[in-house]
């Protein structure tokens, strides 16, 4: 969502301006291009140098700078971006954007502009909450200026309570949010979706679990392709090193009975993906206390787990509309894999083989056979990533014909 978008960074001066490195970092790593405003303030926290160099760009500070005026007027600065971000934003700034103050380059461009302006308030607690600069926050939010956080937490000034500079991963998920808004004409938009994604960890006791090699991969960049399309994603995620997706609400599970019940939680929803490596057997018997080596192994009882892809296909009122399923096999792969599909219910399911040797468990590539009632496609060898982008399409091109 962010490849692309131009972004003019204004920082002004409080200690939160540390973390707009790390922030600059973050959005070029999404495609981002990012062009800073340092405010004096700013600068007394972060060196204009460290922002050139992070941001690969010319730094501007000085409102009457007769080279940057001439390389890029502040009208133009104001203008040449697709959003004004102002993080960390003081109490100051917010009150000279309220009353229309134009006194330093950043107070300028940000009257100057008729680009949509994002803030993420910054300060003492009492500063926050007080009546001003609450004020103050009801008319930007008024002129539709978009506002995230601050968090609440220990502040640099030793207080605690509300101001705490909001984290770098929400100001990236409101930015993707803001896009995606503005887009409005994603393929999926307004389309609400769940996917599971991850293995599940059944305990055997309080250290010790069964479980399997699913990374999450896969299952995560369906979830980031489909949010990428504009729809509403819901991704129940089992214990996984994968970061959350941007713009996906996650929700984090470790057994199969947690992800069943986070799943039935997300419904209705117009489109369910089943990707997780959901653990089939639990632990009837798992220990509450840290089972004790003796000469003797223990005996382990397993008990089936629910069916989360099957529960969710069932008919009824809350089934969604395309209930799209994977099978990982070791032979055989298509036929297994339609027979699976049958007995599941579901509409489609993405068969893969995950032989050793395959890679497909852990591994960035995936070779998969799209299966329908009606249709067996198979793609060639692709990343995970464009095997969800084009899962992700073919979701589209489905939504629009019929959901
Ligand atoms: O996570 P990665 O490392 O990226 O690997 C990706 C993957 C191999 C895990 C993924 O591509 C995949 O194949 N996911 C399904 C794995 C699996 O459990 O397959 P299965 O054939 O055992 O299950 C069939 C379907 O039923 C799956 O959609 C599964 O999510 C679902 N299921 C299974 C058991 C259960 N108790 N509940 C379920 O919902």
């Amino acid at each position: 969502m962010l490849n692309g978008k131009r972004i003019l960074l204004i920082v002004a001066g409080g200690i939160a301006a540390v973390k707009v490195p790390d922030l600059i970092r973050r959005l070029r790593e999404r495609g981002a291009s990012v062009r800073c405003i340092l405010t004096k303030g700013g600068a007394q926290f972060v060196t204009p140098l460290t922002l050139a160099a992070l941001s690969g760009q010319k730094i501007y500070q000085d409102l009457f700078s007769l080279t940057d005026e001439s390389e890029m007027g502040h009208i133009q600065l104001s203008r040449d971006a697709d959003i004004l971000l102002v993080a960390p934003a003081t109490a100051d700034i917010m009150a000279k954007m309220t009353a229309g103050i134009a006194d330093d380059i950043a107070t300028t461009a940000l009257l100057a502009t008729d680009k949509p302006v994002m803030i993420c308030p910054s300060m003492n607690v009492m500063m926050w909450t007080h009546p001003a600069t609450q004020a103050n926050l009801e008319t930007l939010k008024a002129r539709s200026v978009e506002i995230v956080g601050p968090g609440a937490g220990d502040l640099a000034c030793g207080e605690v309570g509300d101001g705490r500079l909001a984290e770098v991963k929400d100001i990236i998920a409101a930015l993707n949010r803001f896009f995606q808004r503005q887009r409005g004409d994603g393929a999926l938009a307004r389309m609400r979706v769940l996917v599971t994604s991850g293995p599940t960890h059944e305990p055997i006791d309080p250290v010790r679990y069964i479980s399997n090699r699913s990374s999450g991969k896969q299952g995560h960049a369906i979830a980031a392709a489909l949010a990428n399309l504009g729809a509403q994603v819901t991704l129940i995620a089992g214990p996984t090193a994968e970061p959350d997706p941007d713009g996906v609400a996650v929700v984090r599970v470790e057994t199969a009975a947690q992800m069943l019940k986070a799943s039935r939680e997300a419904l209705p929803c117009d489109i369910a993906v089943c990707a997780a490596a959901v653990a089939d057997w639990h632990v009837a018997d798992a220990s509450k206390t840290k089972l004790k080596k003796s000469t003797t192994p223990p005996r382990i009882n397993l008990a089936p787990n629910p069916d989360i892809l099957a529960t969710l296909a069932q008919p009824g009122p809350q089934r969604p509309l395309l209930v799209i399923g994977f099978a990982a096999e070791t032979g055989d792969v298509i036929e297994k894999a339609k027979v699976k599909r049958a007995a599941k219910n579901c509409d489609w399911i993405i068969a893969n083989d995950v032989s050793p040797g395959s890679g497909t468990f852990g591994g960035d590539d995936n070779t998969v056979h799209v299966i329908t009632a009606q249709n067996v496609e198979s793609w060639p060898t692709l990343k995970k990533r464009e095997v969800a982008e084009k899962l992700a399409g073919l979701i589209a091109t489905h939504a629009a014909k019929f959901l």
